[in-house]
């Protein structure tokens, strides 16, 4: 075994178990080229502050440039005995360029430098969910486009609802996406400070200059608190958050879908490319993409889980247990790239079945309500309304028939009230036509929504 670089007061070697236990580089090694990123910002800064040379300065930068290029040919030896990406890249550089290369280190803790390279590295995560959520976006208006006078049942408690178009609802979805994509923007705008010269927490003696690192990383500024600087992850508990809702939001999506796409409902037919079938059942076709957005939700919650509770005992600066949170991170930002992409795939290969759909809709009575708004409009207060329709109703179901096969009779022997112009808001077709209020599912209010997100999305 080397000896560490931080071994100086240490007598005996790590022992193989504490080496193998305690080591991050096997997953942190991805956090690389922030790495060097803040080593390079650092290494400048300490140029332009007189605490190196300018030509110590032109020699690390080389030698870390080097270092990058050996790791992307694959050229670089990961040693578990380095403890962590950040070692890892220090060590090599000694080896590489000698004596100039320990100057690196100086006003700097691993533990604002791995902080300062999950930032940068959570900035990039989220730029790239940003870019996946609009691609569903657009993957979900293009099908509300090609289905936009389809009317699918609407549900409560699983029940038949009232009618609504099937833009509609996959503008909800559209909807609930765009609050995702803020509050993914709102923790980037928050998590965009450095960390970098807050060293081990108490900041340093020697005169840095944080403002400088913090501009050529592209931050908004240093960390006003240099332990706050080592110690705050809720930007973490932010980004886990928001990825937790949109497991949330595409779970219910893919739930929905699933439904449709069963013998039961029959609403929608997911194209070959987006089904896998059984090893014993010959006949099998399963939406198995949507389980699996459905199943993937509970390790991004999982995830938030995991760094909610690895945090709330911990006392101030930077704790080792800190370091759990790197695994959760990247696997919950990895989950929502495939959730996303998948859910974006599906939506690219599904179709709406419009006969079935019309077969569908007479069951349940969907115009109901339509039916007690006519009412209303003719002057009858609304809870009396709801009785007399709800007696119709009772008829309906008695004689196995809709409420649009209702003689004119039967419905004047409830209220005499109806007049012959009821039908005309009998039946799904009749029935959603009538909606009219700001954000209904009206087809004037459907077609102005489509019309917003045609043009947010074009932006
Ligand atoms: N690998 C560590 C982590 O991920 C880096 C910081 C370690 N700091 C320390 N003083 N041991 O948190």
């Amino acid at each position: 075994q080397e000896a560490k670089l931080w071994g100086g007061r240490f007598e005996k070697p790590v022992t193989e178990a504490v080496t193998k236990f305690s080591e991050s580089v096997s997953y942190d090694k991805r956090l690389y080229s922030q790495d060097l990123k803040g080593s390079r910002a650092h290494c400048k800064m300490l140029a332009a502050q007189g605490l190196m040379t300018d030509s110590d300065r032109d020699t690390i930068l080389k030698g870390l440039d080097e270092i990058e290029a050996r790791i992307e040919r694959g050229d670089f030896t990961w040693r578990a005995d380095r403890e962590d990406v950040h070692m890892n890249v220090e060590a090599a550089l000694i080896e590489l360029v000698g004596e100039p290369a320990k100057k690196l280190h100086t006003a700097r803790s691993r533990n604002d430098q791995v902080i300062t390279d999950v930032r940068l590295w959570c900035r990039d995560a989220i730029d790239g969910l940003l870019e996946r959520i609009q691609t569903l976006q657009v993957a979900l208006v293009r099908l509300a486009i090609a289905n936009q006078d389809l009317v699918v049942p609407g549900y409560t408690h699983m029940q038949r609802a009232q009618p609504i178009l099937v833009p509609h609802l996959l503008l909800a979805y559209v909807e609930q996406l765009d609050r995702d994509a803020g509050r993914l923007r709102d923790c980037r705008s928050r998590l965009n400070f450095s960390s970098l010269g807050s060293c081990a927490l108490a900041g340093t003696g020697l005169p840095i200059d944080r403002h400088m690192t913090a501009k050529e990383l592209g931050f908004s500024g240093p960390l006003r608190n240099s332990v706050d600087g080592v110690m705050d992850r809720d930007f973490l508990l932010e980004l886990l958050s928001a990825n937790a809702i949109i497991g949330v939001h595409l779970s219910r999506l893919a739930e929905e879908w699933v439904l449709y796409a069963s013998e039961e409902f029959g609403f929608i037919t997911p194209s070959d490319a987006v089904s896998t079938g059984s090893s014993i059942m010959p006949q099998k076709k399963n939406p198995d993409p949507m389980e699996l957005v459905r199943g993937k939700s509970a390790r991004i919650i999982g995830s938030l889980t995991t760094v909610l509770v690895l945090c709330k005992g911990l006392p101030s600066a930077y704790n080792r247990d800190l370091q759990e949170d790197k695994e959760p991170l990247f696997d919950s930002v990895e989950t929502v790239q495939g959730i996303l992409e998948v859910t974006a795939e599906f939506a690219d290969n599904v179709t709406f079945n419009a006969d079935r759909l019309a077969k569908s809709l007479p069951a349940g009575h969907l115009d109901a309500t339509t039916l007690a708004d006519y009412l209303v409009k003719k002057g009858m207060p609304f809870r009396t309304s709801h009785d007399v329709v709800g007696r119709a109703v009772a008829v309906a179901v008695k004689e196995k028939i809709e409420l649009q096969d209702l003689t004119l009779e039967q419905f004047r022997a409830l209220d005499p009230i109806f007049e012959e112009d009821v039908y005309g808001y009998l039946g799904v077709t009749n029935s959603v036509s009538k909606f009219i209020s700001y954000g209904s599912t009206g087809a004037e209010r459907v077609a102005e929504q489509l019309e917003y997100w045609k043009e947010r999305l074009s932006q």
